[in-house]
């Protein structure tokens, strides 16, 4: 399958702020349902990080949950404003922004809205506010697509549904995302662990320096 780089419905400046809100907390609930969120509290849980920075955090439902559950300091940081948020959340882009510091640095389902130059600056932004970079993403790939379609699409709003859709063929394959995070800690100590879920439901690249 080609990469299609075709923006989302929800990046549409011009959305209504309660489209936006009902599109973040219907994707924090695909999130949930996909195992999305464990995955993430179970990376978090016994490391040892007390502070944690989500970028591309929407309105900032992840860092709840880490916060509620795991009792670390958390902040948010995303291109568009949040109309709602109970978490503070910064406003600006990962790619080139200075970032605050935290221990742990996530991107969750943030980078199939990158380009691959951008994933490399991305990463390099990175690794001068955090000693390590959580990243998940969908995998570029027919089966998560059709089970995307069938199993999950009919429960969200049509903008959640058509942007996922749109997002699984947005995204990168594991050979690509590897060789991309390859080129962005070349010549560094990075430790890099690279995973894929059964059906190919996500990936998680998990870097240290
Ligand atoms: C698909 S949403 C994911 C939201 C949230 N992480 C979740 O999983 O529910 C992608 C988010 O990334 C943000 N984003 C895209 N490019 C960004 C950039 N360069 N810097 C910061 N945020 C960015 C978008 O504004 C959007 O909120």
């Amino acid at each position: 399958m080609q990469r299609l780089d075709t923006v989302e419905l929800l990046d549409d400046p011009a959305l209504s702020d309660a489209v936006v809100a009902e599109a973040y907390s219907d994707l924090a609930r695909t999130n949930r349902w996909l195992g999305n969120t464990r995955a993430i509290l179970r990376r978090l849980k016994g490391s040892g990080a007390r502070s944690v920075l989500d970028l591309g955090c929407g309105q900032g439902a992840l860092l709840e949950e880490i916060r509620d559950t795991l009792g670390l300091s958390v902040t948010g940081f995303d291109l568009r404003p949040a109309p709602r948020a109970s978490v503070g959340i910064v406003t600006g882009d990962a790619v080139k922004d200075p970032l605050p510091q935290a221990d742990v640095v996530l991107a969750v389902l943030m980078v199939h809205h990158l380009s691959e130059d951008e994933i490399v600056r991305l990463i390099r932004n990175v690794s001068h506010a955090s000693h390590r970079f959580i990243i998940l993403d969908l995998v570029r790939h027919w089966l998560p697509l059709w089970l995307f379609r069938i199993f999950v699409a009919p429960f969200l709003s049509h903008i959640n549904a058509a942007d996922g859709a749109t997002s699984v063929r947005r995204a990168y394959t594991p050979r690509e995302l590897r060789k991309i995070v390859n080129r962005a800690v070349e010549g560094t100590s990075a430790c890099v662990r690279h995973t894929a879920a059964p059906f190919y439901i996500r990936q998680i690249v998990d870097i240290s320096w």
